[in-house]
């Protein structure tokens, strides 16, 4: 990554840091120089509110939503997307776009093996899809992008939860407003436990900690802006508050972070330069810990890490930093306020999980990122998403190599799966960290990169899913494709 940065940075001095304009997607309009220093005050040609000063707010954890009804099997909620207005920065009133009312929305718990029914209304005026990212789910319950919950009706989506303990997100997906739905608000957590993860010591309750990361961007007035900008996004929020800070004990918590933002990848790190250990991937915990001083997320990746505090006397900090290309303003996230001891019962042993075992492939396939510069189209393989089109179509039960790659010399791109985790085999033909090599449903593919993935279409549904960028502002320009699993 760190040369993808160079790369970057070479490229936007070399272009006047104006290229791109069409598509527009990763450098602004505005700051044509050759610093990076320089490229993120976009505001003044957008008029954006300054960035706010750090640390000002405490983060607050987002509410847990309680179920309407509970039975033998399934628990059912009840979830509206509607307008409402948050406070993001002190004193500012937002209009936002929310499930439920707030921002982001709640964190639904479920079990793993339990049903879950999300009755929803919607009671805005575009069409809305509910897409719960990286569920193992049918077809109609998947939230695809044309499968709309119109304006004022209601429609129940149905998890099964037939999976393991994963830190997973739901967004809306309804196609071409996906980005601007997120971006206003329309995602929250979702998170599946199991038995096998309640038998491991690490942190719980309230050391079990959500960090949803994200970027947005005000106007003066306090609305927020959109376009689909990258540098349109400078203010960092943590769980829909500025850079805040959050008072921790002096002992191990378990912190969930999402990349929820619409476009801006992180590579998250300590200050301190301290190790930590990183227990998920994607889909679930890690085969093994893995020890590490930072973890890359582009948008939608997630990955639970255990902080351990109690290196740090009470009455010190330490700031989670982002070092993926680090504007000014960007660079902190969150800083962590030692406040207290506490007994700390909690470890994380050497083994998490045992991994399914991986199958053979017997088909190859290659999938190109692409841009049109000129007309800013997003592109897989040369086509933008067309509802009728079906672009790729499996065999259930087989296991295929999908080679991903990313001709753009700087833009970076992901790449998701509908339906399925997969296990990135290489990157540029190196085998991936270890941090990458559990269960996966959203991938980096860095400009120039090709990533291969092995996918097993052996999950207990068929039928039309999709793949694409999750840089949603990508997508929702086009880079998208139907995928068929069609049983023999
Ligand atoms: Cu999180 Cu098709 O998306
Ligand atoms: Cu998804
Ligand atoms: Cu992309």
């Amino acid at each position: 990554m760190r040369s993808t940065r160079r790369e970057l940075l070479k490229l936007m001095a070399a272009t006047g840091g104006g290229a791109l304009t069409a598509s527009g997607l990763l450098i602004s309009r505005a700051a044509p120089t050759s610093s990076a220093a320089t490229a993120a005050p976009a505001s003044s040609a957008m008029s954006l509110a300054p960035i706010v000063t750090p640390f000002q707010t405490a983060m607050p954890i987002p509410p847990v939503l309680r179920p309407v009804s509970v039975t033998s099997t399934t628990d059912t909620y009840v979830l509206p997307v509607k307008k409402a207005s948050a406070e993001i920065i002190p004193g500012v009133s937002t209009p936002v776009l929310t499930y439920g009312g707030t921002f982001p929305g709640p964190t639904i718990k479920a079990r793993s093996g339990r049903r879950t029914v999300v009755k929803q209304t919607n009671q805005i005026q575009d069409g809305t899809s509910l897409h719960l990212h990286g569920a193992v789910v049918d077809p109609s319950s998947d939230g695809g992008p044309m499968d709309l919950v119109l304006p004022g009706t209601t429609r129940n989506y149905t998890y099964p939860n037939q999976q393991v303990a994963a830190t997973l997100w739901y967004h809306d997906h309804a196609h071409h407003v996906e980005a601007e739905h997120v971006y206003r608000g329309m995602s929250g957590l979702y998170l599946i436990s199991d038995n096998n993860e309640d038998s491991l010591p690490l942190p719980r309750g309230s050391y079990d900690v959500p960090i949803v990361v994200r970027d947005i961007g005000l106007n003066e007035d306090g609305t927020l802006y959109f376009d689909h900008l990258f540098n349109s996004r400078p203010q960092i929020l943590v769980n829909g508050k500025p850079q805040p800070y959050f008072q921790v004990a002096a002992r191990k918590y378990r912190l969930r972070i999402l990349n929820g933002s619409n476009q801006r990848p992180f590579e998250f790190r300590l200050s301190t330069g301290d190790e930590f250990v990183q227990i998920t991937s994607d889909r679930g915990l890690l085969g093994a810990p893995y020890t590490t001083t930072s973890v890359p997320l582009s948008p939608a990746e997630r990955a639970d890490i255990v902080v351990d505090f109690s290196r740090y006397p009470v009455g010190t900090s330490v700031v989670l930093k982002n070092s993926y290309f680090p504007a000014p303003g960007t660079e902190d996230i969150l800083r962590f306020d030692v406040v207290r001891t506490a007994d700390d019962p909690s470890r994380v042993p050497a083994r998490l999980a045992d991994l399914p075992p991986t199958a053979t492939p017997t088909v190859t396939r290659s999938f190109a990122l692409q841009f049109d510069d000129q007309t800013g189209d997003g592109m897989i393989n040369g086509k933008m998403w067309d509802e009728n089109r079906v672009d790729t179509t499996v065999r259930w039960g087989d296991a295929e190599i999908w080679e991903i790659t990313n001709t753009h010399p700087f833009i970076p791109h992901n790449f998701h799966i509908h339906l399925v985790d997969f296990r990135v085999l290489d990157r540029n033909g190196k085998p991936p960290l270890p941090g990458e090599a559990g269960l996966k449903d959203t991938v980096r593919v860095e400009a120039g990169e090709t990533v291969r993935i092995l996918v097993s279409f052996k999950f207990p549904y068929s039928g039309r899913y999709y793949y694409h960028c999750h840089l949603i502002d990508h997508s929702s320009m086009g880079m998208m494709a139907n995928l068929d699993i069609v049983r023999a």
